[in-house]
């Protein structure tokens, strides 16, 4: 039994021996120990055996009620039960037949049902390679080069998308082609005269990409005003624009962003939830731009159109089958509106014991996302009127604050709660039940991080 006489990380080591000696083993094998940057949780992360519904078990045997909801792809929840039945029905016939296979038809179907702008469809494998696409075809489709994109604002980790995902946002990123920096614009989020100004003064622009709820799933949020700004402007200059949706899709709405702000898209990338927890992602948009990556025999379009693509598990029926199940659950809207209705329950909830302890924390969000801030200057009566609007975006996503959230997910996890160091995303599967005990998680995290003298 942890009492409040041990500090919480100790509490913390002592409560996930297993978890802490896989990690030594993990140590040995993988950089940092994980297979996912996010994942990395000092002094261990934690290591989890399964999962059902809103909540997953460790190593250990402790309990937990996730919030990051297989990294957003998971808006149903952990094996759901009709999805699970397809996806064990399909393991039985084959997981692979290297062919064109029934269901990806149906599941192509129903991207282009729910999706408003989406007139064709192509499977990668994930949402990476979705945004790779996206630009690629809009290079050849308006003959230029460059990409617009937006600082916070992040579409997978390809040499083009990867400058000014985090702060400084103008910083090189290592490793990226030499040129790479020059080949993508950067531009702060929100401002439509910045992004005039460079469509005016740089004709080589091909394409101006967004996450279109803001960067980092609303960490600096962006609203319906800018984004019919941008759709307008992008159109006066020959220029695509490509909504990101592979988190928003089939999240904020059923038909994602654009559906819900009412704004097309030429080309929209999409994974996660499309693939209902299995591997995979897509591009779908206008039909003439989708068309370019069609096989035809003459010389010209063979030389200077066809965009070449192939990939292994493209459209892969294992998940075709999680991902059909899973949209024709999501097409209802009824699991987005409960997704968000618990958000706003939980945002709220948490916001409450921010005030009663007394600090300048906040947590904000929109959608079914809720996204810790831990510490800004603003004088505020309470942490729910914090306008994410209002504020300097340079302020977000503050590297300072590193330490602080880790040391959160920490009191969290021994409180019986997973979040992400930053937040995370409620489901149709979480109740009103898990978000009272997270907020009561949640006060108890704080009290024990103030006992420790971290706050
Ligand atoms: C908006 C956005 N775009 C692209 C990606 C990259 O997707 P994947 O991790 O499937 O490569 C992510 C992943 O988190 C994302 O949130």
């Amino acid at each position: 039994m942890i009492t409040d006489e041990h500090s919480m990380l100790d509490a913390y080591k002592s409560a996930l021996p297993n978890s802490r000696i896989l990690y030594e083993k993990a140590s040995a094998l993988f950089p940092n120990g994980v297979t996912h940057d996010l994942r990395y949780l000092e002094p261990f992360p934690v290591y989890i055996e399964k999962a059902r519904g809103s909540r997953k078990w460790d190593v250990d045997g402790r309990e937990y009620i996730d919030y990051w909801s297989g990294h957003g792809a998971l808006l149903l929840g952990h094996c759901h039960d009709r999805v699970m039945k397809s996806v064990t029905g399909q393991l039985t016939l084959g997981t692979h037949f290297g062919a064109c296979q029934i269901k990806e038809i149906e599941w192509a179907e129903l991207v282009i049902d729910i999706i408003p702008s989406a007139e064709k469809v192509r499977f990668t494998s994930s949402g990476t390679e979705a945004t790779l696409m996206a630009i690629r075809l809009s290079r050849i489709f308006t003959g230029k080069n460059k990409v617009l994109k937006f600082e916070g604002h992040f579409h997978g980790w390809h040499d083009q998308v990867v400058p000014g995902v985090n702060p400084p946002y103008e910083a090189p990123v290592p490793g990226t082609v030499r040129g790479a920096m020059s080949m993508t614009v950067l531009c702060p989020p929100n401002d439509i005269k910045a992004v005039e100004k460079i469509l005016r003064d740089d004709d080589d622009i091909a394409c101006v990409i967004i996450e279109p709820t803001g960067g980092g799933f609303g960490a600096i949020p962006t609203g319906g005003d800018f984004l019919k700004g941008l759709r307008k402007v992008a159109t006066k200059n020959g220029v695509i624009l490509i909504f990101d949706e592979v988190i928003t899709g089939f999240r904020v709405a059923p038909g994602g962003a654009q559906e819900y702000f009412n704004v097309l898209p030429d080309l929209t990338a999409l994974a996660k939830i499309l693939a209902g927890g299995l591997p995979g992602g897509a591009v779908t948009g206008r039909k003439e731009i989708m068309e370019l990556l069609e096989i035809r025999q003459d010389r010209d379009w063979k030389s200077n159109k066809k965009m070449m693509h192939t990939g292994t598990f493209n459209a892969n029926p294992v998940s075709a089958a999680a991902g059909i199940e899973t949209l024709k659950i999501v097409k209802s809207g009824e699991p987005c509106r409960k997704a968000n209705e618990l958000a706003v329950k939980l945002r709220k909830g948490m916001n409450g014991v921010i005030d009663s302890h007394g600090l300048n924390w906040c947590v904000y969000g929109e959608f079914s996302g809720f996204r810790y801030l831990l510490g800004h200057d603003q004088l505020l009566a309470r942490a729910g009127d914090f306008n994410p609007y209002d504020y300097d975006y340079r302020k977000f996503k503050d590297p300072a604050t590193v330490s602080l959230k880790h040391a959160l997910r920490r009191g969290m996890l021994l409180n019986g709660v997973d979040t992400t160091a930053n937040g995370g995303m409620t489901t149709a599967a979480h109740t009103n039940e898990d978000i009272g005990k997270t907020v009561d998680a949640f006060d108890r995290a704080i009290t024990w991080m103030k006992r420790d003298g971290l706050v």
